[in-house]
């Protein structure tokens, strides 16, 4: 009988791992056919001659299974990992625990954010937008101005979230080294594949040129310098390379976290996600604004779970938040913030929708201070008010808590938005 805690132990009696590739050429020597499988005169080049005749693959595969070293990664990995898991084996980064075994929890508040992500799952076709093609269409609906940040924000988000997304997957995941973070990172990524589906959605329910929106973020400059500035941190830790363990490169990790999760995702969104919300209020773009509203909901937990992150691995490791990182740390967070001023200027060189770009900029200060504030660091710009009380009753208030100040009480069930 097979028993888990015997996989790590050598057994004399294990059967010599066989080599499948050598055990089908064995099987191909007696039962393949003299001639070619494919009925040609021309010479049959040597791949050719490793497909199996249809009969004889379950028995080939029945041979393999019964010759499999079972110990052979199951070894490996103890090496590694160790054995069984305890609750205080684990960590944020650096980790020698198994990475396979999510229980028993360590950060409750991962696992709760998988939850609630979960509990509100949408998809863009849900939302109707045949109020948005007619008003898009009509020659009267919209100024040249509004139509201005409906395409604008579509450019810099139908790609923006595909930057987060790659973050995500090709950098971020393998660094982080807890079960339950990464539940929920991949949890993430699905919503920002989900959001980007919207975005695509949007632009061709619109009948919008795809060409010159997918291309923004290399062709409108205030578009450009957004994403540009993000992907640096991408390039610095997806290098396969990479490894984190001293105290520079985990730093580097602690860089990445910042620049996308209080940065690209906590402030770069902010502009746009004020001014596609102000239309829907507007009763204008309607559909698309719900989109929007859908992807807010989802981004604020994907900043607080960001933020809950880089203080727990705070915590863990208190000799990498020195004076010098928390100088790099808020100056990433005023040059995010100085990128953001200025697309808020360029996507509104007057007053829109009932707002302009020295309220944005306010606006934009005052959640600058809170992302600060979040991650241990003083408020920058002294003064400052929300001007836009309705955004902060849609997220702040409630959403935007994070387990560091206090418990998220309220969630949705179902996909359905409730804001009050
Ligand atoms: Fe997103
Ligand atoms: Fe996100």
């Amino acid at each position: 009988m097979l028993n888990w805690d015997d996989y790590g132990k050598e057994e004399n009696n294990t059967p010599a791992a066989v080599n499948v590739s050598e055990s089908v050429k064995e099987v191909q020597k007696v039962d393949a056919p003299a001639k070619p499988v494919m009925d040609t005169a021309a010479p049959v080049p040597a791949a050719e001659n490793k497909i199996i005749e249809e009969g004889s693959r379950a028995e080939i595969a029945r041979e393999a299974v019964k010759n499999l070293d079972e110990t052979a990664g199951i070894a490996e990995l103890d090496q590694m990992m160790g054995s069984r898991v305890q609750v205080d084996d684990k960590m944020m980064i650096n980790c020698n625990a198994d990475l396979n075994q999510l229980v028993p929890f360590k950060y409750d508040w991962a696992w709760q954010k998988y939850l609630d992500g979960s509990a509100n799952h949408w998809m863009p076709q849900e939302i109707n937008m045949t109020n948005d093609i007619v008003l898009w269409k009509s020659e009267d609906g919209l100024t040249e101005d509004e139509r201005t940040i409906v395409k604008r924000n579509l450019g810099f988000f139908s790609t923006a979230d595909s930057l987060v997304a790659n973050n995500l997957v090709l950098a971020l995941y393998r660094l982080i080294t807890n079960p339950e973070c990464r539940q929920y990172i991949l949890r993430q990524s699905l919503e920002e594949a989900i959001h980007t589906h919207a975005y695509q959605y949007c632009i061709e329910s619109l009948g919008m040129d795809e060409g010159e929106i997918f291309n923004m973020y290399r062709e409108v400059p205030c578009v450009a310098r957004k994403a540009s500035w993000g992907l640096k941190y991408t390039q610095e830790i997806s290098n396969p390379e990479f490894k984190t363990g001293t105290v520079e490169t985990d730093k580097q990790l602690l860089k990445n976290l910042i620049a996308f999760y209080c940065v690209l995702e906590g402030i770069f969104f902010y502009c746009g996600f004020t001014q596609i919300l102000s239309m829907g209020r507007r009763n204008k773009m309607t559909g698309t604004s719900e989109q929007f509203q859908y992807i807010l909901r989802d981004e604020s937990m994907h900043v607080n779970f960001g933020i809950d992150v880089i203080n727990q691995i705070k915590i863990e490791n208190p000799h990498l938040w020195d004076e010098e990182l928390k100088s790099e740390a808020a100056q990433m967070i005023l040059e995010g913030t100085e990128l953001e001023i200025q697309y808020a200027r360029d996507t509104m060189p007057r007053g829109v929708l009932g707002m302009n770009a020295a309220m944005m900029e306010e606006y934009l200060k005052f959640i600058a201070n809170r992302r600060l504030t979040q991650i241990g660091l003083e408020e920058e710009f002294k003064g400052v008010s929300n001007p836009f009380p309705w955004m902060s009753e849609i997220i702040d208030l409630r959403k935007e808590k994070n387990f560091f100040e206090t418990r998220v009480t309220e969630y949705q069930v179902g996909g359905a938005l409730n804001w009050e």
